[in-house]
């Protein structure tokens, strides 16, 4: 059984034109394949290295490489709480004990509804605004704890405009005829790309 469904398959495929080599595009079909399920399933990456013409242990090495990309299933709502040094000394520990006590898990664990995953992380670059959390790598800033409990009962009731886990962006690329390159390989490339003479490039 095909992993992608037949909308994604053809996203998939666009994607791949988009690159002079197929195995250029595993890391955007990793995330089209984390976009349809939340994580990244075996068949999944079995899937994406038939397309990209690879091996699977490849795209493991890839995925595995990367801590966005999830590799079993996680909440609808990934929260990760800074524990790097500024947000530690603003009360990223005690604000981690208040998570772990409100949603009933450990870091590291998901609630039995599936709806959220709990994780420490590290400096997430914004560390004037500490303490800081991201949920689904949306950045909220400065969270105290009773800041923490609104945010979780505003996500459980979808009073949100945070999408799940999984989708990065609604936005698709969209390259114009005029600024499309093509696909040919680097080592095949003879001229400059038509945008470039037009931009009075050389
Ligand atoms: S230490 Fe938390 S964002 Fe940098």
């Amino acid at each position: 059984m095909k992993f992608f469904t037949e909308e994604n398959a053809e996203l998939a495929q666009e994607i791949i034109g988009r690159y002079p080599k197929p195995r250029s595009a595993m890391i955007p079909l990793l995330h089209l394949a984390q976009e349809q399920e939340g994580w990244v399933t075996d068949e999944a990456m079995t899937e994406i290295a038939e397309l990209v013409g690879t091996t699977s242990a490849e795209v493991l090495g890839t995925c595995s490489f990367y801590e966005m990309f999830k590799r079993k299933p996680v909440g609808k709502y990934v929260i990760n709480i800074c524990t790097t040094m500024s947000c530690a000394l603003m009360g990223a520990g005690d604000l981690m004990k208040h998570a772990e006590s409100r949603l009933g898990v450990k870091s590291g664990g998901s609630t039995p509804d599936g709806l959220f995953t709990l994780e420490g992380a590290e400096c997430q670059a914004a560390c004037t605004e500490a303490p800081c959390l991201q949920v689904n790598y949306r950045h909220q800033y400065r969270v105290t704890p009773d800041q923490f409990d609104q945010l979780v009962e505003d996500l459980a009731s979808s009073d949100s405009d945070i999408p799940e886990h999984g989708v990065l962006s609604q936005i698709r690329q969209h390259i114009p005829a005029d600024k499309f390159v093509g696909s040919t390989p680097p080592e095949d490339v003879v001229s400059a790309p038509v945008w470039l003479s037009e931009a009075g490039g050389q």
